[in-house]
């Protein structure tokens, strides 16, 4: 029996595996720029984040209708059930989709199709993240939240995803401010290839209550202690560090390090039909990479359910 974990730290879109996105290509109808699978997958040789962006957001041409959306997600949720997930919180970019004709309720209803029935049929209970594109403008983030007034119920979170570097947390000021003022709780990508003055950013400008990623927090001895001591959550994303080249090899790894600092620590998949794996895969992977011991791997899998949005009587029951 795996481990029962939560996932916090999971773009849908980043879940579209080569097959499925072969499938999609042909039930839309879209020309993919791959002969085939397999040199779909000699593509994921990626020298860092733009180069993995460039081709995340150009396979998501496959995503058109409700029904694919849906397809998408479920398919991650049967994965992520068998490796032991109990609680996704799932990340999406509605920008990179209405930019291409898709409409807002499209995505969402897609996506809500398939969460609605996951604790039927998977076991997992789920919560949905919007992000912002830090790479476009502020304008386009504010008329993004203006677009998913409709469906807020669905929605618990906004977070912030994209190129970091030279696009600061601050930029994102004013619609986080009226995300809140909706409801909304907060989450920002910050610390992945940015440097640690973007989690202060996050943290002290955003207001979030999770720092995705926050690698890089390790440069500023002062943020780390502050983390500690505010028992701010990291989603770290291991295996997405590496082939993203932001480390060298998992054995760099400093996961077991922030540990040791006193960091709660998450461990997630992010992108896993790009990255090599999913959430139990990543577990697996660092246990063996930083020869972590069992207690070391409750603690992560415990962390997971503590930092989601569950409710006290809920994160018990899913743990
Ligand atoms: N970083 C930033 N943006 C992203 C990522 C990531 O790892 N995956 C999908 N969007
Ligand atoms: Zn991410």
């Amino acid at each position: 029996m795996p481990l029962p974990k939560a996932e916090l730290h999971l773009h849908i879109e980043g879940t579209l595996e080569p097959e499925l996105a072969f499938a999609l290509a042909a039930r839309n109808a879209v020309e993919l720029p791959f002969e085939n699978t397999e040199a779909l997958r000699r593509a994921y040789d990626f020298e860092d984040l733009q180069s993995f962006l460039d081709l995340y957001y150009s396979l998501m041409a496959v995503l058109r209708t409700e029904d694919d959306f849906a397809d998408l997600t479920d398919a991650y949720l049967a994965r992520a059930a068998a490796q032991g997930v109990r609680h996704a919180e799932i990340f999406f970019d509605p920008q990179a989709h209405i930019s291409r004709g898709v409409p807002m309720g499209t995505v969402v209803d897609g996506l809500a199709r398939a969460l609605d029935a996951s604790e039927q049929r998977h076991g997992i209970s789920t919560r949905l993240i919007m992000c912002f594109l830090r790479d476009r403008s502020a304008e386009s983030a504010m008329e993004t939240l203006e677009a998913a007034k409709p469906y807020l119920h669905r929605i618990t979170a906004v977070g912030l995803d994209s190129a970091e570097a030279d696009n600061p947390p601050s930029k994102f000021r004013e619609v986080y401010e009226a995300a809140a003022a909706l409801g909304l709780r907060k989450v920002a990508h910050a610390g992945e290839e940015g440097p640690a003055s973007y989690v202060r950013e996050a943290l002290d400008v955003l207001g979030v209550e999770r720092v995705d990623h926050g690698l890089r927090c390790l440069e500023d001895a002062e943020l780390v202690a502050r983390l500690a001591r505010e028992r701010i959550p990291l989603t770290l994303c291991p295996l997405s560090n590496v082939r993203l080249r932001v480390i060298d090899t998992l054995e760099d790894h400093p996961l077991d390090r922030m540990m040791d600092a006193g960091l709660m620590c998450t461990v997630n998949s992010d992108d896993p039909a790009y990255f090599g794996g999913y959430v139990g895969d990543t577990f697996h992977a660092v246990r063996e990479a930083l020869s972590l011991d069992e207690e070391r791997l409750r603690e992560l899998a415990r962390n997971s359910f503590l930092a989601s949005f569950l409710e006290d009587d809920e994160e018990r029951r899913a743990r």
